[in-house]
């Protein structure tokens, strides 16, 4: 019989470069799952035309032609759910999601946010990390609840600051982690290591601790 691959859905809003890591680290057998469909709500990103370059279904599900967030939310749940995905993964989906979206995919929605949370919740972390004079910032992955960027934390990966970083040179620094971690974290949830349960994330049966598995 042929086993049954955990599927993916990935929403993106741009470059779709945790996309394409993603895309690679299935090509390479790094991570043992397929991605069922790629979804943008910008007409614009770049990660589209990654995915149709894969072979991999691709929609934009343009926000402006909505008139409110709950209409919004309500057509991406419709739409995901056609494809019955394992897992949905944001990379880079710059969308507040409602709190039905969430609940809806609770403990199988994964959310990559450049900045060692609780620290820097929503936009601008890199511009914040640098004007704060912060000497180390990063990237954490976690389950989406509710809460904007407050779900468990799977895994943090940590970059140093330098005092002339520019926000451009601070943001590549992170994404080369982001590109390491974010396969990485879905070959454990799609392994069956790795769940959520009364909102820890709980790998190989033992709870992981608030900044997750790399501060062990
Ligand atoms: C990534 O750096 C990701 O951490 C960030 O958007 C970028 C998307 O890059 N996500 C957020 O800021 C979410 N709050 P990509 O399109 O090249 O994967």
């Amino acid at each position: 019989m042929t086993p049954v691959v955990p599927s993916i859905c990935v929403l993106i809003s741009g470059n779709g470069s945790n996309l394409q890591a993603i895309i690679d680290a299935i090509a390479t057998g790094k991570l043992e799952a397929k991605i069922a469909c790629v979804i943008s709500n910008r007409t614009d990103a770049y990660g589209l035309t990654r995915a149709e370059m894969a072979g991999i279904p691709a929609h934009t599900l343009d926000h402006n032609a909505f008139d409110d967030r709950e209409n919004y939310d309500y057509a991406l749940k419709e739409l995901i759910d056609r494809y019955h995905p394992d897992c949905v993964v944001l990379a880079g989906f710059m969308r507040i999601l409602t709190a039905d979206l969430v609940n809806h995919y609770a403990g199988k929605m994964f959310n990559i946010h450049p900045s060692l949370l609780p620290k820097y919740k929503g936009l601008h972390t890199h511009k914040q990390a640098i004007e704060n004079g912060d000497t180390e910032h990063g990237v954490s992955v976690h389950f989406v609840t509710p809460e904007l960027d407050g779900g468990p934390v799977v895994i943090q990966s940590r970059v140093p600051v330098f005092e002339d970083d520019s926000e451009v040179e601070l943001a590549a620094r992170v994404q080369e982690q982001e590109r390491q971690i974010y396969p990485l974290v879905l070959q454990w949830f799609c392994s069956g290591r790795l769940v959520m349960h009364e909102n820890n994330a709980i790998m190989d049966g033992q709870r992981l601790p608030l900044s997750g598995y790399a501060s062990e």
